[in-house]
Order: structure tokens, then C-alpha cells, then sequence
């Protein structure tokens, strides 16, 4: 019978808990020595020791598994990346059964998306990206994807049959990489038919979600039937607004593998300790990720009938155009809801300025309530006529809605648009 302290044991056994007990316990066993420790140990440090030099030279060559440096790997980073393989990859059916989820943690979610692009695309290939992303995410396909040499091109990925054309006309695309619910407008692409229409189209392309908003606990999107998934781990999977971090995780060896070349060679790899705090963090995400929903709910529901909202977009607002795909596709429907105030940025300005319990800062996916503007802030460096051409105006503000008590962040927010 198998030890059932054996970390293959663990594994196992975890896997077939539920997410609250795999968010707790998945990992912890893996690469750490029996010192005890009730919590994964931080090894913080760069470098590895070996017993001797043939002992060094075999791990360098792959005969030995072990550890040389933190760049190239950690145990506290270990842990981490095998508790996502729990978190996101229980329920993948694999086409190949001697493909296993795996996750490569990241020092952002920044990194985590540029590595999973240069995983998948090189000079000349064309990578097609959903037309509403975290600025930054843009940026990065106008900067330095262009610089070099990927070409990019947009489609709103919640319309089908507009992905469908754009897939049929770039017949040597590498990747579609979109967001959903989308940062800030909170638009939900349907990635199972998605992942059927690529597929059934051009397996050549891999699906990519940036998950970021609606976390594991909420949507899996390698049970969908995308390839890989990301998250910035700052977010809701650190939770504490503390850390910045990244992750992917993939079916696809081959891209795990190119992205591990680019963690290797380029340098993007977390720190243990960060890859430790968004450890602490996951092991409280889906009561977190609980109370974020019930609030977030609370608040838009009072929005939508606010005198001074224009309009609210929150998928759980029963005439939300996406409302019955995030039901189907999500078990609940996130802690981000953005609205567009009556009198525009001016009205909107002084809401934020004035606003209590809420703090205005970018970031999402704290346990405390943050606001933003999303037109002069996160998404300042989309041009002016995309923004509006997506429906993000200059009266848009967002919301990360936290875990206070409800009742305190409808006050605030009912006081602060009275001023308006
Ligand atoms: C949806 C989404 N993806 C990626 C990122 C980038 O993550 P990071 O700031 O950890 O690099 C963000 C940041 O806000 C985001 O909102």
C-alpha cells in the first residue's frame, strides 16, 4: 500500500477534494523536506548547495532532479505552481494522458502574459487578441510585440462569428488571447464554443484566457477547452493587495516548456517569498471570492437603480447581456463591477475624490474596496477613439468591490454620488 504521507499520495488524495480543501492543502507537500513546518517553508535564496561535484554536474544535466538556483527553480515556487495544477486543472479531460496540467508561476501577471505570447509566437507570426484588455496587455502588443516583429490583431471575442472571420483570414495565426469578463467592462466571451470554433477551424491556434477577474474558484477555462490560462496572482489570488505576481498554466507541454525557457533566459521568475504570500493568499480565495460576489452584487443591484448611474456592468444584473452565459460559464459572478455616472469624467472625478471606505488606487482583487477611472488611469494608454469604440468613456469608474460589510459600501457610495 502506498505511504499515505508519500507526496505522491498527497497529490493524489488532494486532487479529489473539494476547491476549498485543494486551495488549502494542494502543494504543501511537494518539495519541501520533513522539517515539520505546518505551512510550506519560504526558501529564501538564490542558490542551491550540493554534496559534490558529481552530485552538482548530474542535476545540471537532468540525471539528478534537485535544485541549482531560484532563477531556475524554488521549492516555495514549486508549491505554488503545483497548487494551481489542483486549483485550475481537476476536471481537464487530456486529449493525451501523458500530458499533465502544469503552471509556471511568474514576478507578474505582466510577465506571465509576455512569456505565454514569446512561448507561442516568433518573428512574423501573428497573434490575434481580444480588442478590450488591461492596458498594459495592449501596450505590450503596440510596444514591444510589434518592436518584435508579431503582428497583432484585434477582435471582440464575444462576438463568434467575428472570430470566426478574423481566424479564417489569418490562417497562420499562433494564439487568440482574450479576457474574461473583461477588464473594465466586464464582457464575457463564451470559451467553450470559442475554444470548438478555433479548434474546428485551425487547431494550429491556442486559446488563451486571461482569467484574471473571475479566478479559478469562479471559471476554469482549461475544463472549457482552452489551452492555457493566466492570472495575475496580485489580484484576487494574492488577495492582500502585497504582492505582485503571475501564473500560467497549461495542457501543453510544449508551451510549459518554451514559457520555462523564457522564465530561464529572459529572468521573470516570482520571488519565493511572493510566490509564498499568494500561497497564503489562495488558501483563503473562495471564501473570499464568496463574500467579493455577494457584495459586488449588492452594490451593482443599487447602482442600477441609482438616479446618477447611467449604466452598470456587472454580468450578474439579470438583464446584463452576458448574464446567461456567466452563469453557465461561472459559478458566480465576480467582485468587479464598473458603471458610467450622469455628468461624465467631471461628476466622476469628484465622486472618487470624495468617496469614503473605497480607495482610490488601481488594482483589483483586494480584500479591501478600490476605485478607479479607468479612462485615465489602467486604460490611459489605449487611444482615445479604440476606448470609445469599445464603450469605454471618460465617465466610466470601477470598482473592486471587498469584503467590508455591504451595508458601509452602499453608504459610501450612496453619499459620495449625492455630491454629484
Ligand atoms: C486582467 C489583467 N491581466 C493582467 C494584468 C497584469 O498583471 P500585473 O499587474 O500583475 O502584471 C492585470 C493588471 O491589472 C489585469 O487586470
Amino acid at each position: 500500500m502506498e505511504d499515505s504521507k508519500s507526496p505522491k499520495y498527497r497529490e493524489q488524495f488532494y486532487l479529489e477534494c473539494g476547491f476549498a480543501t485543494r486551495a488549502l492543502h494542494a502543494g504543501e507537500h511537494v518539495g519541501q523536506p520533513q522539517h515539520a513546518s505546518h505551512t510550506g517553508a519560504i526558501y529564501q535564496t538564490s542558490t542551491f548547495v550540493f554534496d559534490s561535484a558529481t552530485e552538482g554536474a548530474e542535476i545540471f544535466s537532468g540525471e539528478r532532479p534537485g535544485y541549482i538556483y531560484t532563477r531556475l527553480g524554488n521549492p516555495t515556487v514549486l508549491l505554488l505552481e503545483a497548487k494551481l495544477n489542483a486549483l485550475e486543472g481537476k476536471e481537464v479531460k487530456l486529449a493525451d494522458p501523458n500530458v499533465r496540467v502544469s503552471s509556471l508561476a511568474f514576478s507578474s501577471g505582466m510577465a506571465a502574459i509576455s512569456s505565454t505570447v514569446m512561448a507561442l509566437c516568433s518573428a512574423g507570426d501573428t497573434l490575434i487578441m481580444g480588442d478590450v484588455v488591461y492596458g498594459a496587455t495592449e501596450h505590450l502588443a503596440q510596444t514591444v510585440l510589434a518592436r518584435l516583429g508579431i503582428n497583432v490583431v484585434e477582435v471582440d471575442t464575444s462576438d463568434l462569428d467575428a472570430v470566426e472571420r478574423v481566424i479564417k483570414a489569418h490562417p497562420g495565426a499562433k494564439g487568440i488571447l482574450f479576457e474574461t469578463p473583461t477588464n473594465p467592462l466586464l464582457a464575457v466571451t463564451d470559451i467553450t464554443a470559442l475554444a470548438k470554433l478555433v479548434k474546428g477551424v485551425n487547431p494550429e491556434i491556442k486559446v488563451v484566457v486571461d482569467s484574471t477577474f473571475a479566478t479559478p474558484y469562479l471559471q476554469r477555462p482549461l475544463e472549457l477547452g482552452a489551452d492555457v490560462v493566466v492570472h495575475s496572482t496580485t489580484k484576487y489570488l494574492g488577495g492582500h493587495g502585497v504582492v505582485v505576481g503571475g501564473i500560467m498554466t497549461t495542457t501543453d507541454d510544449a508551451i510549459k516548456d518554451r514559457a520555462y525557457e523564457v522564465i530561464k533566459d529572459v529572468g521573470c521568475s516570482p520571488s519565493p517569498f511572493d510566490a509564498w504570500l499568494v500561497n497564503m493568499g489562495l488558501k483563503t480565495l473562495p471564501v473570499r471570492m464568496e463574500r467579493h460576489c455577494s457584495n459586488a452584487l449588492t452594490l451593482a443591484r443599487f447602482l442600477e437603480e441609482h438616479p446618477k448611474v447611467e449604466r452598470v456592468y456587472y454580468p450578474g444584473l439579470k438583464d446584463n447581456r452576458y448574464h446567461e452565459l456567466a452563469k453557465r460559464q461561472m459559478s458566480n459572478f465576480g467582485g468587479m463591477v464598473s458603471f458610467d455616472v450622469v455628468g461624465g469624467l467631471e461628476a466622476g472625478r469628484r465622486l472618487m475624490d470624495c468617496i469614503e471606505v473605497f480607495t482610490l488606487a488601481v488594482s483589483l482583487g483586494c480584500v479591501d474596496s478600490l476605485i478607479q477611472h479607468p479612462a485615465s488611469m489602467t486604460h490611459a494608454c489605449v487611444p482615445r477613439e479604440k476606448r470609445e469604440a469599445a464603450g469605454l468613456g471618460d465617465g466610466l469608474i470601477r470598482i473592486s468591490v471587498g469584503i467590508e460589510d455591504s451595508t458601509d459600501l452602499l453608504s459610501a457610495l450612496d453619499r459620495a454620488l449625492a455630491t454629484i
